[in-house]
């Protein structure tokens, strides 16, 4: 079985995978993750055991322990997930986006470059670095362009998607320049269990259970395509199995949906399933202050890993939100121990003031 390091392992979408990983036997993993305020080890909690599974607490801008664990394990692949992940967040700190993003990817890289270049023929054949990366890189659609393509020009427009945009040049350069097998993804906004509920469905699921305003910027209208986790996942995992070096990939979940859609639907499964007395969750709905340089609407061209590696999305939109919904209803523990007060203050501050 192959042993793959995965950066940011104990965040949304790399928990998500390592799960994934280790339930199909997928391969043995080190996951080496900061444990910044988006992260939860609870997330992993059922893989201690796991002697296949290994957890290292530390920052991927950190050169010496990233090629420590790199010639201890001898890793056939890493997978980059490890990012500070929030916009609204970027806006307020753009700095620790450069740390991470920017300058730990390129930590990353140099580092990969040294064990890679090092490997006997075979196993330097057989390495891969994945990137994960982002469809905000593209910049903002207008409502009749065509949706973004793998050679649609990078125009980021958040000190988020720029620094994203960044790490993605480097890991193109790594590939030109010194021939490091580098893959990217770029994906559309995730969604599913584990998500930190700083992003749009998980806030807006726990603010309606708890009676909150469900806060949406400006007009609601902006545009996102909504991935469900899980397929995310297996495509990653294609994309890793199958994809041709020096590529990159855009993985969507063919769902365009207006932000206003999305919390009106998040509303109408709630009062399904936690029915209030004569009252929709949707009249908790606030329209507040829009964030500076809202980028109007994302789409994703998927075409190539659809044509190339055979992938398509297999959960829809309805089917995927309700499971969403659910997982936040039944997993009370979770919920309550994401929302410390470390969360409490990033509610004052985004909130407070809008
Ligand atoms: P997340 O914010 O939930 O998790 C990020 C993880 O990275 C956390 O566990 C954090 O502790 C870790 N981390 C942060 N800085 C680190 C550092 N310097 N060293 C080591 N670990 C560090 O993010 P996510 O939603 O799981 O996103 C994963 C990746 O996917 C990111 O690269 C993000 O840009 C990309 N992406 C996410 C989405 C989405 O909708 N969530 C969409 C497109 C792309
Ligand atoms: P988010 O989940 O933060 O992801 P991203 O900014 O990376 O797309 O936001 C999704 C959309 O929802 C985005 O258009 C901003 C909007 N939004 C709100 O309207 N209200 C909120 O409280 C949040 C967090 C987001």
């Amino acid at each position: 079985m192959q042993t793959l390091l995965v950066t940011g392992g104990a965040g949304f979408i790399g928990a998500n995978f390592i799960l994934l990983a280790r339930q199909l036997q997928w391969a043995n993993i080190i996951n080496l993750d900061k444990l910044t305020y988006a992260s939860n080890l609870g997330n992993l909690a059922e893989l201690q055991t796991d002697k296949n599974y290994h957890f290292v607490q530390g920052d991927i801008n950190n050169f010496e322990l990233v090629s420590y664990l790199l010639s201890q394990y001898q890793p056939d692949t890493i997978i980059n997930f490890a990012a500070e992940s929030h916009v609204d967040r970027s806006i307020f700190s753009p700095q620790n986006f450069i740390n991470t993003n920017v300058l730990g990817t390129f930590q990353l890289l140099e580092a990969s470059r040294f064990y890679w270049q090092k490997l006997p023929s075979a196993k330097q054949k057989q390495f891969r670095f994945l990137h994960i990366s982002t469809d905000e890189v593209y910049g903002s659609l207008n409502p009749q362009d065509p949706a973004f393509r793998e050679d649609t020009p990078y125009a980021p427009n958040s000190p988020y998607s720029a620094s994203k945009a960044a790490s993605d040049h480097f890991v193109r350069a790594y590939y030109h320049t010194y021939g490091l097998p580098t893959l990217t993804t770029n994906c559309s906004n995730n969604y599913g269990p584990l998500q930190f509920p700083e992003k749009l469905i998980p806030l807006t699921i726990l603010n309606a259970v708890d009676g909150k305003p469900l806060p949406i910027y400006g007009d609601g209208q902006n545009i996102r395509d909504w991935l469900y986790v899980i397929d995310h996942c297996q495509a990653i995992y294609l994309v890793l199995q199958q994809g041709k070096i020096g590529e990159t990939y855009n993985i969507g979940g063919l769902n365009e949906k207006t932000n206003l859609t999305v919390v009106k639907t998040i509303c109408a499964i709630l009062d399904e399933l936690v029915p209030q007395l004569n009252l929709s969750y949707s009249s908790l709905i606030t329209f507040v202050k829009d964030r500076p340089g809202h980028d109007r609407r994302y789409a994703i061209d998927c075409s190539k890993i659809s044509q190339e590696l055979g992938w398509q999305p297999q959960e829809n939109f309805d089917s995927g939100l309700r499971k969403t919904v659910q997982w936040y209803l039944n997993n009370s523990y979770w919920v309550n121990q994401v929302r410390s007060g470390a969360y409490q203050n990033w509610l004052k501050q985004n909130y407070d003031n809008r």
